[in-house]
């Protein structure tokens, strides 16, 4: 199957099975309702569920078992998106072309609909219909773990904390590799958990992959923020430099951090290479994520 295709039925899965899951709640806060199911809907290219999806099915697993990881990632992603946007964080107005969430309704309603996200990713692992019950457990402790201190928060913590101040490449790495990189990870890693059967060395090449897309991503990221337009991106170009934010660009300048980006790249496709499966669509969305425009 094409990177395209691939990508709309993964967009068409999760964009149904959340709004189905959401629409089913009873209406007593309807307006937190309408807060999540538009931040989960305006827009958004879905590169988590489909990381899922398509290192699950390379490694044999059901796509039925898939759905509650997938949809769970996007849940927990929008929710770290919704809270990003505040005005105590980033304070942008802007997200996947759209006014943020704290703009289109409230700043209380923004913080609530990112706090019930959460934790509908948490209900969705423990009660999706899947085949392999006795991996529930694993499924809650990976993407509990990548969204916590040990991941996203501890890394959006360091963000903030690294604002207005000079930190080390490693430091950097480290900030990059917790607030955007272990959600990434954790894709993969709920893909392997729910894999019968597989060696150790693939287990460790694939997390390596992982982890070097999960850097790759946000040193793009970082790059758009400077060369890209608001227009394109569907959020605010140049909030890292009006911000002073610590980011590969304004560490190492333009054009070393792509060629690091390049390196990244690289070190990803390599990672791919040694692993005994069909991993066309993973070195297709590897270049995805390297060239990716918004
Ligand atoms: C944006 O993520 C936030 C980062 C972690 C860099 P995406 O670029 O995946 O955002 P959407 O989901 O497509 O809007
Ligand atoms: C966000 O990083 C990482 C998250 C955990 C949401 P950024 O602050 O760079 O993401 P954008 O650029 O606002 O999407
Ligand atoms: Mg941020
Ligand atoms: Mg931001
Ligand atoms: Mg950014």
């Amino acid at each position: 199957m094409s990177l395209d295709t691939f990508q709309q039925t993964v967009k068409n899965r999760v964009d149904s099975n959340l709004t189905q899951r959401i629409n089913v709640l009873p209406d007593h806060a309807i307006k937190l309702k309408e807060a999540m199911l538009y931040a989960l809907l305006i827009g958004g290219k879905r590169m988590r569920p489909f990381l899922v999806y398509a290192t699950g099915e390379m490694l044999g697993v059901s796509t039925e078992d898939l759905h509650g990881p997938a949809m769970a990632i996007e849940a927990i992603h929008a929710y770290s998106l919704i809270h990003d946007d505040l005005p105590a964080m980033d304070d942008d107005d802007l997200r996947r072309g759209h006014p943020t969430c704290h703009i289109k309704f409230d700043e209380a309603t923004a913080i609530l609909a990112g706090d019930a996200l959460q934790t509908l990713a948490f209900e969705i692992l423990c009660d999706y219909s899947m085949s392999a019950n006795n991996k529930r457990i694993e499924l809650v402790k990976i993407l509990s773990q990548a969204s916590g201190y040990q991941g996203m928060c501890g890394g959006q913590a360091m963000d903030l904390a690294a604002t207005n101040k000079q930190i080390n490449q490693q430091q950097l790495e480290s900030l990059h590799g917790k607030k955007t990189g272990a959600l990434i990870i954790a894709c993969v890693e709920m893909a392997i958990a729910l894999t019968p059967d597989i060696k150790p060395e693939d287990k460790l090449n694939l997390i390596k992959f992982s982890k070097t897309i999960g850097l790759a991503f946000q040193v793009q990221d970082d790059i758009l923020d400077v060369i890209s337009d608001s227009e394109t991106l569907g959020k605010p170009q140049g909030s890292d430099q009006e911000q002073n934010k610590s980011t590969y660009p304004a560490m190492l300048g333009l054009s070393q951090a792509q060629t690091y980006l390049d390196k990244l790249h690289q070190q990803a496709l390599q990672a791919l290479r040694t692993l005994p499966y069909n991993t066309e669509l993973l070195e297709a969305f590897t270049d995805f994520v390297i060239h990716r425009k918004y």
